[in-house]
């Protein structure tokens, strides 16, 4: 396994043979029901109504890979190497079928026997407890990565801030463990503290199981679900990164088609000045982003949802200014060529896009 399209088949088939139905993804555009977000930000937002017990799921088991735009991270993007609007997110969940121990073998084999990752790069970061939430350190998280062997100074215990985990509102929650891949000492902060949690580049995250047992209310209150369910999530992107070994999510194989076509058009190389790879990085992301957001119905406009892709594509023109690049509208033809076969709605609505 090496490719994204490697990645992407090989996590579904992997979960298929572990009893999971494989699941379409749903639109970027959140259904009527939905008030949590814009755009949908997690694998699981789709699946909400399962998890929080209000209609029954087509199968208890189930493996997606989802289309995901996170606007709150329009900013960070182009300042480092791996923060996405947009992206595609596997998952595997659990609807009141497996939960920790479950989700921490189905990880471990899947990272170790599949992804191959070499162990002594794999760290992971647990819930440390929260007074508030009246919540104790995760501790079965805690025994059943050292019982497969994870040595007790990789299980870093990190707050509600990094390992609970919650769609943005009130809904279904519950603490996680996120699993990082150490990308080496030279591409950090070099302090001796530095661990996963650290904000530098040292550490990347790319999946995070989610022990989704709570339910989280208006006034910041939990309450138990009917059941205790799984929810997670590998970024696709970061996942090939991992693979390939480089640094940059930009780099992986799934951007060769568009990072190529912005240095052939605008005759910049990617990492020819700070200003060239902060723009190559925007017009990449934000490039797949309008091409999404249009496949999926948004319309740039003065609000809402239409808002952020008039934002995103302001962005790129903007990027694309410092390269001396016009004529953006002709990425969104490249993405759809290297995207259409497995979002078919890119073809479909090509002309409008
Ligand atoms: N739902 C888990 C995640 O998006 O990280």
């Amino acid at each position: 396994m090496r490719t994204t399209a490697e990645l992407r088949e090989g996590f579904l088939t992997f979960f298929e043979s572990k009893g999971h139905k494989r699941h379409p993804s749903g639109s970027l555009v959140p259904p009527e029901w939905d008030h949590s977000t814009l755009l949908n930000s997690a694998g699981m937002q789709p699946l909400m109504p399962y998890f929080a017990g209000r209609e029954t799921p087509p199968a208890p088991l189930l493996t997606t890979v989802q289309k995901v735009f996170r606007t709150p991270d329009i900013d960070e993007v182009g300042l480092d190497s791996f923060h996405l609007t947009f992206f595609e997110m596997l998952g595997n969940f659990s609807f009141g079928e497996y939960f920790k121990e479950g989700a921490i073998d189905f990880a471990w084999e899947f990272v170790f026997d599949h992804m191959r990752i070499d162990p002594d790069k794999f760290w992971v970061t647990v819930f440390g407890g929260d007074v508030e939430l009246g919540l104790g350190e995760d501790e079965e998280a805690v025994r059943l990565w050292e019982a497969k062997g994870l040595p007790p100074e990789r299980i870093v215990r990190l707050d509600r801030s990094h390992n609970f985990w919650s769609v943005g509102g009130p809904g279904p929650c519950g603490p996680d463990t996120e699993l990082f891949y150490d990308r080496g000492e030279e591409v950090g902060c070099l302090r001796p503290e530095c661990a996963p949690g650290c904000e530098c580049e040292r550490f990347l995250e790319f999946w995070n199981l989610v022990f989704m047992e709570y339910e989280l209310h208006e006034d910041g209150t939990v309450t138990p679900l009917p059941k205790q369910n799984v929810d997670t999530g590998l970024g696709l992107e970061r996942g090939a990164a991992v693979l390939q070994d480089v640094i940059s999510v930009y780099e992986t194989d799934g951007y060769q088609a568009i990072m190529d076509w912005i240095a052939a058009e605008s005759g910049v190389a990617f990492g020819e000045s700070e200003k060239a790879t902060k723009a190559h990085r925007i017009l990449a992301d934000h490039g797949r982003g309008m091409t999404f957001l249009v496949g999926d119905g948004v319309v740039p406009s003065n609000e809402g949802r239409g808002y952020v892709l008039r934002r995103i594509i302001r962005r790129a023109v903007q990027q694309a200014r410092t390269i001396g690049l016009d004529d953006l509208w002709r990425m969104t033809d490249g993405v759809a060529e290297q995207m259409g076969h497995w979002y078919p709605e890119l073809v479909e609505h090509g002309e409008r896009i």
